[in-house]
C-alpha cells in the first residue's frame, strides 16, 4: 500500500507507523486520517506484523485535526468527521496486536486523543500533552472526553479540557496519562524493546487480555470477570498455552504459534 502522508515500515514483526507531515505539525487532515485507517488495518492483516509502534516526523507527534478544515465545517461535517476520527481511532484500541504511541513532541487535541487510543504511550522528555479545543470554542471530537477521565480521573481529565493548558512529560507521567517517560534519542528504541518483549509472549494470550481490558472496564465486575473466565477457559484450549506450559516444566524458553 502506497501512502503520502505517513510512512509504513515492517522490521522485526513490528509495524512502524511514522506521520509524516512535518511541516503543518503533523495535524490530521481528512487525507491523513484515511491513510491512518488503512494503515492500522495493514498492520492488523498481515502476518508479519505482530505489533504497531505509531510515531511522529519532526518536532510533534500530532499536533490536533488540521484547524484548516475545521474552520469552515458545518454542524453535519463536524459530527461525521467526528465520527469517522473515532472509528478509526478506535481501531487502534481494539487492535488484537499491541499500538504503542511513541510521543516524540506535541501531542495536542486529536494527536492526544490519538496517544490515548493506542495501548500503551511512551513519552520523550521534549514531549508536550494537551486538549486545546476549548481555545478554537470547540470542545474534542475524536474521543478526548471519553478516553482522558478513564486514563487520569475526572478532576484532571477536567482540568486539561477547561483550561486547554498543555502539560509536560514530567507532568503527563505524575497524572498517568504516559506509562514512561525516556531521552528523546532513545524514545524508539525504548517502544522496540517494549513491543519485543509483548512480541515473546503468546499472541492469543495478548490479544485476550487486550479485549478482556478493553470490553470488561466498560461493564459491571460480575459480568467483566465473567468475560475474563471465559478467556481464560479458550485459552486453555490453544496450542499455545500447551506450549507455554510445558516450556516451563521444562525449563526451556516457549515457542509460540498463535494457534
Ligand atoms: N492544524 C493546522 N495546522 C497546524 C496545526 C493544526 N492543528 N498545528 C500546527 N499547524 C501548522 C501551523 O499553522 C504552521 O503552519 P504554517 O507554517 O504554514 O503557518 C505550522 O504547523 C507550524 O506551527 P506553528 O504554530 O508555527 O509552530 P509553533 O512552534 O509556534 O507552535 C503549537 C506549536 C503546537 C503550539 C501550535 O502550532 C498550535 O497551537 N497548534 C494548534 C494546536 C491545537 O489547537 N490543536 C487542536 C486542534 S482541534
Amino acid at each position: 500500500m502506497a501512502y503520502e502522508l505517513l510512512t509504513f515500515a515492517v522490521a522485526d514483526r513490528i509495524a512502524t507507523i511514522t506521520v509524516n507531515r512535518p511541516d503543518k505539525l503533523n495535524a490530521l487532515n481528512d487525507a491523513l486520517m484515511a491513510e491512518l485507517g488503512l494503515a492500522i488495518d495493514e498492520a492488523v492483516s498481515r502476518d508479519d506484523v505482530g505489533a504497531v509502534l505509531l510515531t511522529g516526523a519532526g518536532r510533534a507527534f500530532v499536533a490536533g485535526a488540521d484547524i484548516s478544515e475545521l474552520s469552515g465545517q458545518s454542524a453535519v461535517q463536524g459530527k461525521e468527521r467526528a465520527e469517522r476520527g473515532q472509528r478509526t481511532f478506535r481501531k487502534f484500541e481494539v487492535s488484537p496486536k499491541p499500538t504503542l504511541a511513541a510521543v516524540n513532541g506535541f501531542a495536542l487535541g486529536g494527536g492526544c486523543e490519538l496517544a490515548m487510543a493506542c495501548h500503551i504511550r511512551l513519552a520523550s522528555d521534549k514531549a508536550k500533552f494537551g486538549q486545546p479545543e476549548v481555545k478554537l470554542g470547540i470542545g474534542p471530537g475524536y474521543g478526548g472526553t471519553q478516553r482522558l477521565p478513564r486514563l487520569v480521573g475526572k478532576g484532571r481529565a477536567l482540568e486539561l479540557l477547561l483550561t486547554g493548558d498543555m502539560i509536560d512529560a514530567a507532568e503527563a507521567y505524575r497524572i498517568g496519562l504516559v506509562n514512561r517517560v525516556l531521552p528523546a534519542d532513545g524514545l524508539l528504541d525504548a517502544a522496540r524493546a517494549m513491543l519485543g518483549t509483548m512480541l515473546a509472549q503468546g499472541p492469543l494470550a495478548i490479544a485476550h487480555c487486550i479485549e478482556a481490558v478493553d470490553r470488561g472496564l466498560d461493564m459491571g465486575l460480575d459480568d467483566a470477570i465473567a468475560l475474563e473466565a471465559s478467556h481464560f477457559g479458550l485459552l486453555s484450549a490453544t496450542a499455545d498455552m500447551a506450549e507455554g506450559t510445558r516450556a516451563f516444566l521444562e525449563k526451556r524458553q516457549p515457542s509460540f504459534t498463535g494457534t
